[in-house]
């Protein structure tokens, strides 16, 4: 697994407790929207036939995980939060962002592979710290979710591209991602 630049500190797990209905519903959105950009990828890269079904799989399993973040909620006698944007994931889109279609791609593999990695540290975090053994068990099988999401994507942005390519890619992006996710206030949310 690629060694993250920023490590979230502790303290953030208390944040989480302290509302965890809006931890649960910014991470009900994030959920979504992961399902979501996996299916958009898809659709834009149709001749990619790998591509394709690892994306819909994924779009799938997000949407899951989204379901059962929704009932999580319900169990509570929240409901899905208000939509809003995730600052830490339009930043490092608009960084990462690159006209040239293939390069586009490679950008895209490469953040996602490093997004889920963060998701990996932060459910894990939550699988460990937080006080509900059921809801800690639920964040240790959605770690390794992310963990085999991260793993999937270092594969594919590896089987489309050059090694040496990806690799210097990893170097600066994962620089990008420690700023922008430093820059992150420390609330109850995902990112
Ligand atoms: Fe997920
Ligand atoms: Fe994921």
């Amino acid at each position: 697994m690629l060694k993250l630049r920023y490590a979230t500190p502790a303290a953030w797990v208390d944040v989480v407790e302290a509302d965890l209905v809006g931890f649960l519903q910014d991470h009900a959105a994030n959920e979504h929207r992961v399902s979501r950009s996996a299916l958009s990828l898809a659709l834009q890269f149709p001749e990619r036939r790998e591509l394709v079904d690892a994306m819909v799989d994924v779009s799938m399993e997000e949407l899951e995980h989204f379901k059962l973040v929704y009932e999580l909620l319900k169990a509570r006698g929240a409901s899905l939060g208000q939509e809003h944007p995730d600052p830490y994931m339009r930043q490092l889109r608009k960084r990462l962002a690159d006209p040239d279609r293939e390069v586009w791609l490679l950008h895209r593999l490469v953040l996602f592979a490093i997004v889920e990695r963060r998701g990996y540290e932060r459910f894990a975090m939550l699988g460990d710290g937080l006080s509900d053994p059921s809801l800690r068990d639920t964040y240790q099988e959605l770690a390794r979710s992310e963990a085999r999401h991260h793993a999937l994507y270092l594969r594919l942005a590896r089987q489309y591209f050059d090694a040496a390519l990806v690799d210097e890619r990893l170097e600066r992006f994962l620089d990008i991602e420690a700023e922008v996710m430093r820059g992150q206030p420390l609330g109850p949310s995902l990112h």
